[in-house]
């Protein structure tokens, strides 16, 4: 495999996906897609920020490649991802008559994929989608493993549809644009993969990471590889998380019940809590004795030297309670017999899942952060 271009299989028999990694792909977006098409036309589906850099050289690709495309463009940001957005999406979808034969493109981070994915599923019983992700999150986890949906007020992500896309297209050079925190963001879920399952990705990533931030190609090509290789895998084995794909939940338990706590108006992102809920994961692991604690130590010292939060600090965090968090995790859908789904660690790399822990174990972890 060159280090400039990839092509990674999502194997899951006759519904099996390619994701494409490289640097200005959406040059060649068109010819890649039109294969794909029972007729020769796609809608877009984008939001304003994106819309700006990157509809303009998608749309051109698909003229050039004979495929009639119109766009639909939705505010961008979390709250994007609710069930009015929701029916606008599906209002807009029928207005342009839509057909069973018209394939959805969604082009953008992770909400424009999941309300665009979600969409998707149920417009007409369900129409075909490509996910080209603009967003390092997007690229490296979103977009791959068919997972779609939209936020409820009782919390994240809490109806959708596993609704698989016929392809990926993740071109590095639209992260050129991307904002500074959203890189961040974006990068606590390349570092979830190295603390899942793979050590050795973990100590590229202490010496690499800062080059993935600064987006440049070389790190950002090994990085989205490796993680969308980890997460092709784990999806092709467990499609629709009865076991091994809940391990891609590391730090997620803690992180859903921030995200509600906080609400959805962009105080914190989701990268953003998943940092601070890996921390809390290992914290856990070493309170119960499976982790040492210099492996904790690691992650804190190497998500501070890249800007990513690691405590509640800077959050308005008034009114919050150990209590009223483990609350919000048992609204989580990693909740088996109502008790919360934690992934935990016996060191970097070396994560499995249980629903055995006393949750006053969680309480103790919860308290030491809330502490003024
Ligand atoms: N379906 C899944 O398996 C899965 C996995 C992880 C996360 N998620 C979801 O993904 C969402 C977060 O995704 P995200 O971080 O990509 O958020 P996002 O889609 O909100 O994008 C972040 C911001 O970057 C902007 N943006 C996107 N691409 C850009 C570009 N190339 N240049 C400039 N600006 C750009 C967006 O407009 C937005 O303001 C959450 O809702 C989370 O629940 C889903
Ligand atoms: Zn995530």
């Amino acid at each position: 495999m060159s280090d400039e271009k990839s092509t990674l299989t999502v194997d899951l028999g006759d519904r099996s996906y390619d994701i494409h990694v490289g640097k200005g792909l959406l040059a060649n977006a068109g010819d890649l897609i039109r294969p794909l098409l029972a007729e020769p036309r796609a809608v877009i589906i984008t939001d304003q920020n994106v819309e700006k850099h990157w509809l303009g050289p998608l749309e051109k690709s698909l003229s050039a490649a004979g495929i009639n495309h119109e766009s639909i463009v939705l505010e961008p940001g979390e709250k994007t991802k609710n069930f009015e957005e929701l029916q606008k999406l599906c209002g807009k979808l029928l207005d342009a008559k839509v057909e069973r034969s018209t394939m959805l493109i969604a082009l953008g981070g992770g909400v424009v994929g999941d309300i665009t994915g979600f969409a998707a599923s149920i417009t007409l019983r369900g129409l075909e989608f490509i996910q080209v992700p603009t967003t390092l999150l997007a690229q490296v986890d979103s977009s791959v493993g068919g997972k779609t949906g939209i936020n409820a007020p009782q919390g994240k992500n809490l109806i959708g549809a596993f609704h698989q896309p016929r392809l990926v297209l993740a071109d590095i050079a639209t992260l050129e644009t991307l904002p500074d925190r959203d890189r961040r963001c974006g990068y606590a879920e390349v570092l979830k993969y190295g603390l899942i399952g793979d050590a050795e990705f973990f100590t590229w990533l202490e010496a690499n990471g800062k080059a993935v931030l600064a987006a440049e190609t070389k790190a950002c090509q090994h990085a989205i590889r490796t993680s969308c290789q980890a997460k092709a895998g784990i999806v092709a084995d467990d499609e629709r998380e009865k076991g091994r794909r809940a391990l891609l939940n590391l730090g997620h338990t803690f992180a859903h019940a921030l995200e509600a706590q906080c609400g959805y108006g962009g105080a914190i992102y989701h990268g953003e809590a998943v940092a601070i809920g890996m921390v809390m994961a290992f914290d856990l692991s070493v309170r119960l004795g499976l982790c040492p604690g210099q492996d904790k130590g690691r992650i804190l010292a190497h998500l501070k030297d890249l800007g990513l939060p690691v405590g509640v600090q800077g959050l308005n965090t008034q009114g919050w309670s150990a209590a009223k968090l483990i609350d919000l995790m048992g609204q989580d859908k990693k909740v088996r017999a109502g008790k919360p789904v934690f992934v935990l660690a016996r060191g970097i790399g070396q994560a499995f899942v249980t629903d055995d822990i006393d949750l006053d174990d969680v309480a103790d972890v919860l308290e030491e952060y809330l502490k003024p």
